[in-house]
């Protein structure tokens, strides 16, 4: 299977049992549903999906077994979106090619969509069917979640990208800002596929989660790279809002040459720790090629 096969048919599980999910939310407050609804529905690549996805089934996971913590990470990553939007972080009017959540509904629902996607992915965790063999790893699931998405995790990494915003910083707080604000959530896919998988050892554990690490340091620094040289047609986000904003990104830091020289570096790395794997890594080779070289 090549990889748009492969990023279709993740994107379609995914977004079924999203759809699925937020459906049966009673009507009781029609706006924030609908608020939910359209941040999480309305686009997106579901980068964090296939990763679940494509680590899991190369680990032997079931399919099924990977749609609770598909759905939860994406959950977790939209609340992550509405929030940076909003005029207090980026403010930013532009998400995924429509106007950002505060844009659309009013901040108050758009923090509370935030708020309420991420209590779903929790409650996801603990409800979504899963083997019964399996069933004992909920409590691993949610913490690692959580861990991610906290204050080690993307919540401390979104504060330090706050205070480094108008500073210099050096390239090592750079690079710690990046791994927790996007890493931490990239690393905690295939953690949980990790972690649902039997027998794998851990030197194998150690292969794939520098993989991960080192992938997720690279899909912020590409991400901050197209901020420089993308289009907002394309990126569906606004082109240049760092800059607009002094924001501390490796292209600000270390020029555009540079900040790509040390993509490529990152990318040898990632595929690196992949070949040292007894697996069958072509998604995720694939996958890591992708990230690098997107336009979007
Ligand atoms: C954007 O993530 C925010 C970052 C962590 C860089 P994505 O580029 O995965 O955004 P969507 O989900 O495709 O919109
Ligand atoms: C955001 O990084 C990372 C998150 C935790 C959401 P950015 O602020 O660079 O993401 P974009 O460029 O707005 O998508
Ligand atoms: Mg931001
Ligand atoms: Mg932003
Ligand atoms: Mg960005």
């Amino acid at each position: 299977m090549n990889l748009s096969t492969f990023q279709k048919i993740s994107c379609d599980r995914v977004n079924s049992t999203l759809l699925d999910t937020i459906k049966v939310l009673p009507g009781h407050s029609e706006r924030l549903k609908h608020a939910m609804e359209y941040a999480l529905l309305i686009g997106g690549k579901r980068m964090r999906p296939f990763l679940v996805y494509a680590t899991g089934e190369m680990l032997s996971v079931q399919k099924n077994d990977l749609d609770g913590p598909a759905a939860a990470i994406e959950a977790i990553h939209a609340y992550s979106l509405i929030h940076d939007d909003l005029p207090a972080m980026d403010n930013d009017d532009l998400r995924r090619g429509h106007p950002t959540c505060h844009i659309k509904f009013d901040e108050a629902t758009a923090i509370l969509a935030g708020d309420a996607l991420q209590t779903l992915a929790f409650e996801i965790l603990c409800d979504y069917p899963l083997s019964s063999e399996l069933a004992i790893k909920r409590i691993e699931l949610v913490k690692i979640v959580s861990q991610a998405a906290g204050y080690n995790g993307m919540c401390g990494g979104q504060s330090m990208d706050l205070a480094a915003t108008d500073q210099n910083i050096t390239q090592q707080r750079l690079e710690d800002l990046h791994n927790k604000k996007t890493g931490a959530l990239l690393g905690a896919c295939v953690e949980m596929a990790i972690t649902l998988a039997t027998d794998i050892t851990p030197q194998n554990r150690q292969y794939l989660m520098r993989f991960a690490r080192t992938l997720g340091l690279a899909f912020q620094i590409q991400d901050d790279i197209l901020d420089v040289v993308g289009d907002s047609t394309v990126l569906g986000k606004p082109q240049g809002s760092d800059q607009a904003q002094n924001k501390s990104t490796y292209p600000a830091m270390l020029g555009l040459e540079q900040a790509q020289a040390y993509l490529d570096d990152l990318h040898q790395q990632a595929l690196q720790a992949l070949h040292a794997l007894p697996y069958n890594t072509k998604m995720l080779v694939s996958f890591t090629d992708f990230v690098i070289h997107r336009t979007y």
